[in-house]
């Protein structure tokens, strides 16, 4: 039982994830490209699932984003799924601290045709949000948080700062595994995105909520945030 087996449960996540994926098809054979360059290039296997992909772009259609921030890029392959959902004149600007992520991500960028849309703008991600915010860059209609989850709150703050009314924010991995469940926690990325819970759920201008995910990655969830007046 899933329950009970913890691996029997991730086989079964990643069972269905496989099904998906049968589901829709290959797709988009530069997503594809993508997560072979970036395993290529042996860059960290935490790229967003393919069906997580999916759902990163259908939120963005949704929300109809012209403009589109993502903070923590590592070889593009959010980036793709996203900016594939932006119109001809639209804008995707990616935060990366790691300047080889940042190439493999341009390369996989140019290959799926979307780096005129795209820009990667590689250093700590605190000081590239205070840079757009010092350019008074017009605000972002979608913000996918992604990149470590210690400053995660600091990052929803920033996010907040660089969007409008009605903009979405999302933010990556704010379960795992479900230890933001266990209380204190030695563990800074799970005390990270503890306190991004907590920010989140008392903000006074989201409204929020937290889903919880499985798949072949195992147990993680996202944030979902609509910026009101
Ligand atoms: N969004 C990507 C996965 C991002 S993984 C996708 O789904 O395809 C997290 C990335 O954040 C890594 O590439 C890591 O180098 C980057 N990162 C970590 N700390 C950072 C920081 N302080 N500023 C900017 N990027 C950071
Ligand atoms: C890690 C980071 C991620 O963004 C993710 O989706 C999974 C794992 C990590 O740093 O371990
Ligand atoms: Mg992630």
């Amino acid at each position: 039982m899933p329950d009970h087996d913890p691996e029997a449960a991730r086989q079964r996540y990643a069972a269905v994830d496989r099904y998906l994926d049968d589901l829709y098809g290959p797709g988009d054979p530069a997503l594809e490209g993508a997560r072979a360059r970036a395993a290529a290039e042996e860059l960290p296997d935490i790229a967003v699932s393919v069906n997580l992909g999916r759902y990163l772009h259908v939120l963005a259609l949704a929300c109809r984003a012209r403009r589109i921030l993502e903070i923590g890029t590592l070889g593009g392959y959010s980036a793709i799924w996203m900016a594939r959902a932006l119109p001809a004149d639209g804008r995707l600007v990616t935060l990366e601290a790691d300047g080889r992520h940042a190439a493999v991500a341009r390369a996989n960028l140019e290959e799926a045709g979307v780096a005129a849309l795209t820009e990667v703008r590689v250093g700590a991600a605190r000081e590239s949000l205070a840079d757009l915010e010092r350019e008074d860059v017009e605000p972002f209609d979608m913000v996918f948080i992604d990149a470590d989850k210690e400053p995660y709150a600091a990052y929803l703050s920033a996010a907040v700062r660089l969007t409008r009314t009605g903009s979405l924010i999302v933010a990556d991995n704010v379960v795992r595994g479900g230890a933001v469940a266990d209380g204190p926690s030695e563990d800074a990325g799970v005390t990270g995105v503890q306190r991004f819970n907590e920010a989140l759920a008392a903000h006074p201008r989201l409204a929020s909520v937290i889903v919880q995910q499985v798949g072949d990655k195992g147990h993680d969830g996202m944030a979902l945030a609509v910026v009101t007046g």
